[in-house]
């Protein structure tokens, strides 16, 4: 059975998406830095599907190395994982009266936390006949598309795309692949009421890279499976 690991599921896209991998036969290991995803696993499992939950709080290194220590005792491999879990779209301030706790916060969230998560699990993922790491970026950390304002945030998932980038290289030759997805703009409490997207549309997105077959892309940034600019 395949399995998939995503982290920040207890609501929004993170939830979705792994109530999707679950519909398409994934065991799921759901995990939230809160108890909040215990309940959510236990939903998806009176509904019929495979689904564990731990904690995981992606900017804490004692929860990493828990997950970690719990999955090496519990699974041989890792298929897919999803860096969805993210932080502050900062639409309050601009770089000139930017919080640098909030700053701070979201590039330990947004950018360090994929990094070490990453890496804690490659050697499950590379167990894997086909590890995929899909990271949940954003036009807004795009030079071509972003826009004035979210600071944090867009600099945060910039420096994810780089990341995304820099692995894919450091990947080569193994049967590991890494992209970037933007889900584009979708309906939960980050991305608010008047998104254009439901989040069924914007897990798709994310997905898409989860699923890509051997022959397909690795180091690439996608939005409904389409290439967009860095
Ligand atoms: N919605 C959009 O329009 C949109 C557009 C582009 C990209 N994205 C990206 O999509 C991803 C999901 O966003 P969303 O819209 O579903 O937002 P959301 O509803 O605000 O969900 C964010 C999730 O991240 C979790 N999280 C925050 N800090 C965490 C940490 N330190 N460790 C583990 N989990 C943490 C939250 O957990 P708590 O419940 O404990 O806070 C929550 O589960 C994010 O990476 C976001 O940047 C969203």
């Amino acid at each position: 059975m395949q399995t998939a690991l995503v982290t920040g599921a207890n609501r929004g896209l993170g939830k979705e998406t792994a109530r999707q991998l679950a519909e398409k036969g994934f065991k799921v290991i759901l995990t939230s830095r809160s108890e909040a995803g215990r309940a959510v696993a236990e939903e998806l499992r009176a509904a019929g599907y495979e689904v564990d939950f731990h904690q995981l709080d992606v900017a804490d290194g004692q929860s990493i190395a828990e997950l970690t220590d719990y999955l090496a005792e519990n699974y041989e491999y890792l298929d897919v994982l999803i860096n969805n879990a993210g932080i502050h779209h900062d639409t309050f301030q601009n770089t000139l009266n930017a919080d640098f706790s909030i700053v701070e916060e979201a590039l330990r969230v947004n950018t360090i936390g994929p990094w070490r998560v990453s890496n804690a699990l490659m050697p499950l993922l590379k167990n894997s006949s086909a590890g995929r790491i899909v990271n949940v970026s954003s036009s807004s950390g795009s030079f071509v598309d972003s826009w004035p304002g979210t600071p944090a945030y867009s600099v945060s998932k910039c420096a994810l795309n780089m990341l995304t980038l820099k692995m894919a290289a450091d990947l080569k030759g193994t049967n590991v692949k890494i992209n970037s997805v933007c889900p584009g703009w979708v309906r939960t409490a980050m991305g608010g009421e008047n998104a254009l997207r439901d989040v069924s549309e914007g897990a798709a997105s994310i997905i898409w890279a989860a699923l890509i077959p051997d022959d397909g892309p690795s180091g690439g940034f996608f939005r409904d499976g389409q290439s967009m600019s860095w």
